[in-house]
């Protein structure tokens, strides 16, 4: 059965907990519903070289194509800096907004939350809008 967006924030809060951040102490977490019914949910995993840092989001999402799953409806983000109740919610950034875009297109549901009753209910095409995906590197039918 399809979770309740109060499930699914709370595993996003849940994968959280897992997330590995010596260095920002920003932690987030992410619960990405897969068509399927299934669930993947990721950490953020920094690095002391700082640029392998992985976001949640994606954590999430690579998680779930490489067990061979890749539609997805909804994804819920938590994130707060380690010890703090967030103000503000943690809309995905930019590599994850594209990376997102890759497999589930501008339709997604997305939620944004502080806690499981307070969230914003966005979409990735309202958050990447035009956003470059798949389809634009079709070759148009009677293309040259
Ligand atoms: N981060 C995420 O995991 N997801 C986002 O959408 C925003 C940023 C992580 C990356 C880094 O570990 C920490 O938050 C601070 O930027």
């Amino acid at each position: 059965m399809k979770p309740t967006d109060a499930e699914l924030i709370r595993a996003a809060f849940k994968a959280r907990s897992f997330a590995y951040t010596p260095y920002s102490h920003f932690k987030v977490g992410a619960a990405l519903l897969a068509k399927n019914g299934m669930v993947y949910t990721g950490c953020n995993i920094e690095n002391a070289g700082y640029t392998p840092t992985n976001c949640a989001e994606r954590t999430a999402l690579f998680k779930a194509v490489s067990e061979g799953v890749t539609e997805f409806t909804d994804i819920a983000i938590v994130g707060s800096l380690d010890g703090k109740k967030n103000t503000l919610v943690t809309g995905p950034c930019g590599v994850c907004r594209q990376a997102l875009y890759e497999f589930c297109g501008p339709r997604l549901r997305v939620l944004m939350a502080k806690s499981e009753n307070d969230y914003i209910e966005t979409t990735l095409g309202d958050l990447l809008p035009y956003g470059f995906g798949p389809t634009n590197l079709e070759i148009e039918p009677g293309a040259d």
